[in-house]
């Protein structure tokens, strides 16, 4: 795992440019979207870089990490019509290339394994954009998560509720207890996961991600597992890693044909 320690706008500023590479390289790129937070300044690099420089989503396909369950399809917190308000439909992805587990399907277990097969069948995704619970949980993956698990139903922790409820007016209650989850297993599947994490809140999930046990009680440490992973993190998200001089100390050395 690579853990790059700069200001949040540069973190920003790097994961475009990683999604950027990816879709210049190869246009059919498999993007993995995640929302909340985190990934909104990267968000909007992209949008800014498909204005100006023509970078160009046509051709590319997204798979979501996650999605509540039982939100009516208008939703404004539905993260169906989060992740095209804050990036889709202000770049040129097609709406049908865009996708996420049906939440609202009758028969949910049918439901996630049909995502899975539907990202197998898309041959994988490329690039995973993930962002951290306080919790240490990636998608809503929550602790306690199978390290080997696949897209299924998972209850929020009172935590994530809380978090969450900022989307939701501040009301806690509006938070939907259930969601459907990429599992880690999934997650693990992507060939570069690239996981944001800003301010102070985040630090303690940031050190057992990087330094910690590889465990389900902080389910993003399975990424320690993973052969490509770059961790962008702020100073105060950093603030508890022990090993942070040595990561800033590699990143200012890393040779200029290395890239993350
Ligand atoms: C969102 C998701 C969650 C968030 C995490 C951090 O699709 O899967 O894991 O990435 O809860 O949320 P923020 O970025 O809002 O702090």
């Amino acid at each position: 795992m690579e853990v790059v320690i700069r200001p949040a706008p540069e973190l920003a500023t790097l994961a475009a440019d990683i999604v950027e590479a990816a879709v210049r390289a190869d246009p059919a790129s498999v993007l993995g979207l995640a929302t909340g937070s985190s990934p909104l300044a990267a968000y909007n690099a992209l949008v800014r870089r498909h204005h100006e420089n023509g970078l160009s989503f046509a051709g590319c396909r997204a798979f979501m990490l996650d999605e509540y369950v039982g939100l009516p399809l208008d939703h404004p917190a539905r993260y169906a019509n989060v992740i095209r308000e804050a990036f889709t439909a202000r770049v040129d992805f097609r709406d049908s290339k865009i996708h996420g587990p049906d939440a609202n399907a009758d028969d949910l277990p049918a439901a996630c394994a049909a995502y899975e097969r539907l990202i197998a069948q898309s041959g994988g995704v490329d690039i995973q954009i993930v962002g951290i619970g306080a919790d240490g949980h990636i998608g809503f993956n929550e602790p306690g998560s199978s390290l080997g698990s696949r897209t299924r139903l998972k209850t929020l922790t009172g935590q994530t509720l809380a978090d969450n409820a900022r989307f939701f007016g501040g009301d806690v209650s509006a938070v939907p207890r259930h969601c459907l989850t990429q599992g880690l297993a999934t997650i693990m599947s992507a060939r570069h996961v690239v996981l944001l994490a800003v301010g102070q809140s985040k630090a303690e999930a940031v050190h057992q991600l990087a330094e910690g046990a590889v465990s389900a009680r902080w389910p993003a440490s399975v990424l320690q597992h993973h052969p490509h992973v770059t961790a962008l993190v702020d100073e105060p998200a950093a603030s508890m890693l022990e090993l942070a001089g040595y990561y800033r100390e590699t990143y200012a050395a890393k040779p200029p044909w290395q890239r993350l």
